[in-house]
């Protein structure tokens, strides 16, 4: 065990209560009663002119504005004397040095350390020695020309990363060389990736790092066999598959020689920045893909560093617990103003729901049911959810934060479009917040509206609420770098609210009783016996089969 290992293994855990036993809840409980939960945004910006400036901040990257949000400078005090109480920098420091604070799984949790320069993190040596051969493969692959497609297997983590940030880099990306990602067991997902194929210029890559998921085992078989089938001989499969695994033994057995491994204590959700980025790698090429872990590990350093009050991470964990547990906001909603992350939301919707969707804290005890956990995060690029869902987060009976994400310069050459996806972007934040009143819209005269249509009624259903939170992200410009960032932002932001909560952020066990149902029904499918079952799926079943 070399010395970082060694220090690593030592780091303990660190204990703290949990966020609704300190007394900084009991005085946020009070706050939100006295002024919390009536707080107008409105007369919060006509009464201080500095709000823009006193509640916005800027980390590596990334400017927040979070000064359209439903708090004052006494509620980012409270949140902070939480923080302290929840002693969230010194369970931060602990997850940095490689305690186990995946409890449930004894598993340090080093994503942190994928990022962070040689000889500075735990695991340094293994971390860069598989790094480096991974970025000289991505680039033999980029500069050989032999291969036009390459496929990505896998699932969850092993696919959403990746499926996130090759759009997203897409002005980095390599022309004439295509990706593609199949991850749902579902054939429609496989079959017209195939069909578009030629086996002699293709490289797929199975990426799971426990080499068991049922559904990229089952999309590996058939790519296999497709490749076979395709008149390939056996012994070129070593030329044409690869593996980024923890399980390098499985993979083997599957016949697949090259390997990229990555280790335990990197949670799928958070393995980007491993061998699992590969098909990134390969995207936007070795120097590229340094840029991201760089970004990424500029956020590490800002959220280890910057003071609580400065502290963008931080910020949004405590804004997530004061929403969730005071306002009681069931969902977020993610707008990235940028057609390359629209695969963000999914990401975002894995690292925080899975990470976050927990009912039983990490010392196993039950979460009172007042002490909402993650809550459902979802979203779509704008300006397309403007015409999709947006009339709900504008008019509908739930209040829902919208997150904005604006990138100041384009990677496109059509500035007037930009100018008015920007123009797009702030209208509805401002239309969020500033609402409209019955009498203002009675004062309207809409075209499209009944002559005989009763004016008031008319002018009730045109008004908005108003005082709807949210927050813009601004970035100067969607690169590997600024993206590292953004992506280690939201990852700190779980790790905070999951530490208030009092919850193991990084295990997933809500996810094995439906993968040990299915494996219990496949069978069934085969000889049709429904006995035992409960009637609704003893129907299905027999519906499906018929
Ligand atoms: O089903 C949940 C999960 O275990 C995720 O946490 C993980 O990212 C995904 O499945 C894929 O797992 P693997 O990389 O081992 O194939």
């Amino acid at each position: 065990m070399n010395a970082a290992a060694a220090s690593a293994a030592a780091a303990a855990v660190v204990t703290a209560p949990r966020c609704d036993r300190t007394k900084a809840w009991g005085a946020l409980q009070g706050h939100f009663e006295a002024h919390g939960r009536e707080l107008d945004l409105r007369e919060a910006f006509a009464r201080d002119a500095g709000r823009f400036d006193a509640f916005s901040l800027q980390a590596p990257e990334v400017f927040a504005d979070l000064s359209k949000n439903l708090i004052d400078v006494a509620t980012r005090r409270f949140l902070l004397d939480l923080a302290r109480e929840c002693r969230i920098a010194e369970r931060r420091d602990a997850m940095f040095a490689g305690a186990p604070i995946n409890t449930s799984e004894g598993r340090a949790v080093l994503h942190t350390a994928l990022r962070a320069p040689p000889g500075t993190a735990p695991f340094s040596a293994e971390v860069h020695g598989v790094l480096d051969e991974m970025l000289a493969f991505a680039e033999q692959v980029r500069g050989d020309g032999a291969f036009t497609d390459v496929v990505n297997i896998g699932i969850g983590g092993s696919d959403l990363g990746p499926a996130m940030a090759v759009p997203a880099l897409d002005a980095f990306g390599q022309r004439g060389l295509r990706l593609h990602f199949v991850s749902n067991v579902d054939g429609h997902d496989i079959a017209p990736v195939l069909r578009e194929l030629q086996p002699r210029q293709t490289l797929f890559i199975i990426a799971s790092k426990t080499f068991t998921t049922q559904e990229t085992m089952a999309n590996a078989a058939v790519a296999r066999r497709w490749f076979l089938a395709q008149g390939m001989a056996e012994s070129e499969i070593g030329r044409h598959f690869c593996a980024t695994t923890t399980n390098v033994q499985a993979a083997a057995a599957f016949g697949i020689a090259r390997t990229f491994g990555f280790w335990d204590w990197v949670g799928g959700r958070y393995s980007l920045w491993s061998a699992i980025g590969l098909p990134i790698a390969i995207a936007i090429g070795a120097a590229n893909f340094r840029a991201l872990l760089a970004g990424a590990h500029a956020m590490d350093r800002h959220f280890v560093e910057a003071a609580p009050a400065a502290n963008l991470p931080l910020q949004l964990g405590l804004l997530d617990v004061w929403y969730r547990n005071f306002h009681r906001f069931a969902s977020r909603s993610i707008a990235p103003y940028h057609q390359g992350l629209r695969r963000l939301p999914a990401y975002l919707q894995q690292l925080e729901m899975e990470s976050n969707g927990k009912r039983v804290g990490a010392d196993g005890e039950p979460l009172p049911a007042t002490l909402g956990t993650s809550p459902v995060v979802w979203g779509e690029p704008g300006t397309n959810g403007q015409h999709a869902y947006f009339q709900m987060l504008h008019q509908g009976t739930d209040v829902i934060p919208v997150e904005f994400i604006a990138v100041k310069r384009p990677g496109h050459d059509y500035p007037a479009l930009h100018t008015m996806l920007l123009a797009n972007c702030l209208a509805q934040s401002q239309a969020l917040m500033q609402g409209k009143t019955a009498a203002e819209a009675a004062t309207e005269h809409p075209p499209t509206a009944s002559p005989t249509v009763d004016r008031a009624a008319l002018a009730r259903q045109r008004s908005f609420p108003g005082n709807r939170p949210s927050t813009t992200f601004v970035l100067d410009e969607l690169t590997p770098r600024s993206l590292g960032a953004l992506l280690a932002m939201y990852e700190h932001r779980v790790f905070t609210s999951g530490a208030l909560w009092g919850i193991n952020s990084f295990d997933q066990w809500g996810v094995e009783l439906g993968k040990a149902l299915c494996n219990q029904l496949l069978p069934r499918f085969a000889n049709g016996d429904a006995a035992g079952l409960d009637g609704s799926t003893a129907g299905l079943l027999q519906r499906l089969m018929r």
